[in-house]
């Protein structure tokens, strides 16, 4: 049997195909319940090739991805029920993203939100970033005004708080950020179909913030947890990072920089694929003064390579080195 899904399967843009799932979840009261092709629906939501990439993309974060893949599984069948008439109330999308800096979150978010939107969940896809000074003002009347403005910009797509708990001072008798809390209260129940919240932060800090707000907390249906890099995820994700760039570093440059990543680590501010990308950036910086220093010809294979004096003059490695072995990452780790 050929379905409308199927028919528009070769052609169609993934904006059709969104369109066509929502066409038919509209049309489930009148349609007789006919079998319908998971198979054919899934691909041309487009979400298999979007899932792969984030596979592809992004170094490690297993349970993510698997958590990611199942949600999309979840919405997936809840459209495919709509349309053979079964309930429906639309899933609560509303997340918790908890984890370090520099472990993901942001970047996981921006693809759930093209994921959301191919599935036909919100109409634009678009991610708002925000913070407590975004949504939270200094004086008597300014709260509403800059919480309601970014709710306007995310409204159809995916609205991530960073650092959701600054929103909630309980020490200041009478703190603005309640108005912001509030509001976003009110927007995540009633405007459930039009915008997905994300409340993102250190785990700990979130599961204290949960615990004061219950509201929020149960208006959040997935919570998902990023864990620390190890090292090896790291070196994984900095040859990620130099491919993009077209760099690349040397066999001593690389051994460099597993010791840099060794030191790195147990130190303050320590952030994950962040704190690779900022030591990448500084040592092309010192690959291009060296060879500026150095002067005359060089090929483009000496344009692409870091080496291991590039690496080795950070300031970490006049510090003694951490004490061996090597502290790997983990609950116990300082935060900060
Ligand atoms: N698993 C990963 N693989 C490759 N790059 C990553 C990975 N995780 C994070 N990054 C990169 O690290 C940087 C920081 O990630 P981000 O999503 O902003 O982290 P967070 O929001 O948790 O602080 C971004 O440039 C991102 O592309
Ligand atoms: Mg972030």
């Amino acid at each position: 049997m050929t379905s409308p899904a199927r028919a528009g399967r070769q052609t169609a843009t993934s904006d059709e195909a969104r369109a066509s799932v929502q066409a038919e979840a509209s049309s489930a009261q009148s349609a007789p319940a006919e079998p319908v092709d998971v198979s054919a629906t899934y691909a041309d939501s487009n979400v298999p090739a979007l899932l792969d990439e984030l596979d592809s993309q992004l170094v490690g974060l297993k349970p993510v991805k698997d958590r990611v893949r199942e949600i999309a599984s979840l919405l997936l069948i809840a459209r495919l029920r709509e349309r053979v008439g079964l309930e429906t109330e639309r899933p609560t999308l509303h997340m918790s993203f908890t984890g370090r800096a520099g472990t993901g979150k942001t970047t996981v978010a921006m693809r759930m939100a093209t994921i959301l939107h191919h599935l036909g969940y919100i109409r634009k896809g678009h991610l708002v970033v925000a913070t407590r000074d975004d949504l939270v003002g200094q004086y008597v009347g300014h709260t509403a005004p800059k919480t309601k403005e970014v709710l306007k910009k995310a409204m159809g797509g995916v609205l991530f708080i960073d650092e959701a708990y600054y929103l909630y001072r309980p020490e200041n008798e009478r703190d603005y950020g309640q108005e912001a809390i509030e509001m976003l209260l009110t927007v995540m129940e009633n405007n459930r179909d039009d915008i997905v919240v994300v409340l993102a932060g250190y785990k700990e800090r979130m599961e204290t913030f949960f615990h004061s707000n219950p509201g929020f907390h149960s208006r959040v249906a997935h919570h998902l947890d990023f864990p620390d890099y190890s090292v090896d995820e790291l070196m994984a994700i900095a040859d990620l990072m130099l491919e993009h760039q077209h760099y690349r570093l040397d066999d001593d440059a690389r051994q460099a920089f597993r010791e840099y990543l060794e030191r790195r680590i147990p130190q303050p501010h320590f952030a994950n694929a962040r704190s690779v990308r900022n030591a990448l950036d500084r040592a092309k910086l010192r690959q291009a003064s060296r060879l500026v220093r150095n002067g005359g010809l060089v090929t483009s294979d000496e344009l692409a390579r870091i080496d291991e004096s590039d690496v080795r003059q950070s300031r970490l490695f006049n510090e003694p080195p951490p004490p061996s072995p090597p502290p790997t990452q983990g609950t116990s780790a300082a935060r900060v």
